[in-house]
């Protein structure tokens, strides 16, 4: 099964990839996490997209096809993938397109997360994670049960995302708007999309994809 969860900034396509991975056995693939890994270790990649990242755009074309296609066509990825913030332009969905092709495959399902904008800033901007075990926390909506620490590990290091700030947030929106967007039309057109409200509870939200998937 190969799955792409298509959603503006915040709209939970990391929080239900995380879900639907374990329930579905599925390689999930969030080209967000391998950049920000590429920034952590200072690689050419990692460097040349730091900045881009900062200022909420998007990283070259180029350098998302060719960092997928390793991935995708490796054995633990034979049951199927979750992609997660891949493709985000048209150039990339058509890339996706041919690399899949040429394995004889092919896209069985996308995933629209649909969600109004400015609950998205306010989403992001509230985020952020244990330092140690990455578990997921917000301002308002998912505190910690004890104030500084950690339900997962028992950790007191929190980070926030560099380019979760307010300002930055809406840049990512924008960039949703006139570069990703249009992807929603392109697989429309070839009877693959699937739309799911993203403003349900997230446990509502996993129980409509898991519904599509099993369909599909
Ligand atoms: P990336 O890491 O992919 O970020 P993003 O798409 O901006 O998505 P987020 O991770 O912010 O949000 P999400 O939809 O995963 O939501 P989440 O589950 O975390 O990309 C970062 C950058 O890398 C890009 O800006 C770009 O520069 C670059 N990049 C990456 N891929 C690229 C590509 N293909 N091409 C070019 N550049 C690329 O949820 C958000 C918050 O909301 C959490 O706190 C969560 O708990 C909460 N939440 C989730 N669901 C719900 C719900 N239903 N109700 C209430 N709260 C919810």
């Amino acid at each position: 099964m190969k799955i792409v969860l298509l959603g503006p900034p915040g709209a939970g396509k990391g929080t239900q990839a995380q879900r639907l991975q374990e329930s579905f056995g599925l390689k999930h693939l969030s080209t967000g996490d391998m950049l920000r890994a590429e920034v952590a270790s200072s690689s050419p990649i990692g460097t040349q997209a730091k900045a881009i990242m900062e200022r909420g755009e998007l990283v070259p074309d180029q350098i998302l096809i060719d960092m997928i296609a390793e991935p995708t066509k490796q054995p633990d990825a034979a049951r199927g993938i979750l992609l997660d913030g891949f493709p985000r332009t048209v150039a990339q969905a058509e890339a996706l397109d041919r690399m899949l092709a040429g394995r004889g495959q092919k896209l069985d399902r996308v995933i629209q997360l649909v969600v109004d904008n400015d609950a998205m800033v306010e989403r992001i901007a509230g985020r952020y994670a244990c330092a140690k075990c990455a578990a997921g926390y917000h301002d308002t909506n998912r505190k910690p049960k004890t104030a500084g620490v950690c339900d997962s590990c028992g950790g007191s290091q929190f980070v926030r995302r560099p380019d979760d700030k307010p300002e930055t947030a809406r840049t990512r929106l924008e960039a949703y708007d006139r570069q990703t967007a249009p992807l929603l039309p392109y697989y429309k057109s070839r009877g693959v999309l699937s739309e799911v409200d993203g403003m349900a509870a997230i446990d509502e939200v996993t129980r409509r994809i898991g519904t599509l998937l099993k369909a599909a």
